[in-house]
């Protein structure tokens, strides 16, 4: 009787060790995998400041030098007599670069002014439609140019939903150039939009450019993240399109969801929430501005 209590004690007690042994061993293990995490996370951030550092410059400077080097010729009119249409020429790329820089200084300023939760949208009833229509026929010209079809499939008459049109707009805007810009000549561009059954309403875009790993997507959702971030990438950009878009769609209470295969294409959807949700989405919008 006795001996059994015994027994029963020490293998009670021997459990109790190996339990808190392997108890210990978890802990550890989990202090390692975190480490890990956090060395990988702090590698990606550092890495992406620094690419965000070059290519920023190589951004700012492009459009810079174009205007000195322009508007030097100019003013250099009366010495050397330039030809009416080199004028209007030298002008236009004066002024396509000035454009293109206010674009970079308004997405770094539209980022910084959402990482610090200051980000009010101005909310109404929209129409997908409209703004698709308006957004698609901007792209016509540089959809041509590329080499690359444009097509669409809008849903017939898609209810109104609450929204901030230049915010939905910009969104559209950012996919649309994405696609066109990642997609090589002879590619499709497709957007559509369409109802969910919860009254939500989405806007799909596809390509069948050179798409993105998992890991990749995860560089673009990362503000100033360029999954190319070299110099010699193909395409220019600051890489803050993508996470102002998701802030943006976010900030209306929706989702931006991205969906890609290397070298098959990209699928990005927003899905932005119908009249019922409001109320929801605007209790979110004040917690979400913090969160990028
Ligand atoms: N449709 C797409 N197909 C392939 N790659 C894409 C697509 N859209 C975005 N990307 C990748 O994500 C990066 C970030 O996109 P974005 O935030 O819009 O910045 P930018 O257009 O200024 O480079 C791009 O540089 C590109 O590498
Ligand atoms: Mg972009």
């Amino acid at each position: 009787m006795l001996t059994d209590a015994l027994e029963a004690s020490k293998s009670n007690s021997l459990i109790s060790q190996y339990s808190e042994m392997l108890g210990k061993a978890i802990l550890r293990q989990r202090a390692l995998i975190a480490e890990r995490a956090a060395r990988v996370e702090a590698e990606l951030a550092n890495k992406v400041k620094s690419e965000f550092i070059a290519n920023m410059s190589h951004e700012l400077r492009t459009p810079l030098n174009t205007i000195i080097g322009f508007s030097k010729l100019l003013s250099e009119h009366q010495h050397r007599r330039l030809k009416d249409e080199n004028i209007v020429e030298y002008a236009n790329l004066i002024q396509d670069a000035a454009s293109h820089l206010l674009s970079i200084i308004n997405d770094i300023l539209d980022i910084s002014k959402i990482q610090s939760g200051k980000y009010a949208l101005d909310r109404q009833e929209l129409s997908i439609e409209e703004v698709l229509r308006a957004t698609l026929s901007g792209f016509r010209l540089a959809a041509e140019e590329a080499g690359v079809q444009l097509e669409y499939a809008i849903e017939p008459s898609l209810q109104l939903i609450p929204g901030d049109a230049v915010k939905i707009r910009q969104v559209i805007s950012n996919l649309i150039s994405n696609a066109i810009k990642f997609t090589h000549e002879g590619g499709k561009v497709t957007v559509e939009a369409f109802r969910l059954a919860d009254g939500s309403v989405a806007v799909r875009v596809r390509d069948t450019g050179i798409g993105m790993s998992e890991d990749e997507i995860r560089i673009a959702l990362t503000p100033f993240g360029q999954v190319d971030g070299t110099r010699s990438r193909w395409r220019e950009g600051t890489g803050l399109g993508l996470p102002i878009a998701k802030a943006l769609v976010e900030l209306h209470g929706g989702r931006l969801d991205i969906r890609s295969v290397k070298n098959e294409g990209t699928e990005v959807t927003i899905t932005l929430p119908g009249n019922h949700h409001l109320a929801m989405a605007e209790a979110r919008e004040t917690a979400l501005g913090t969160r990028l």
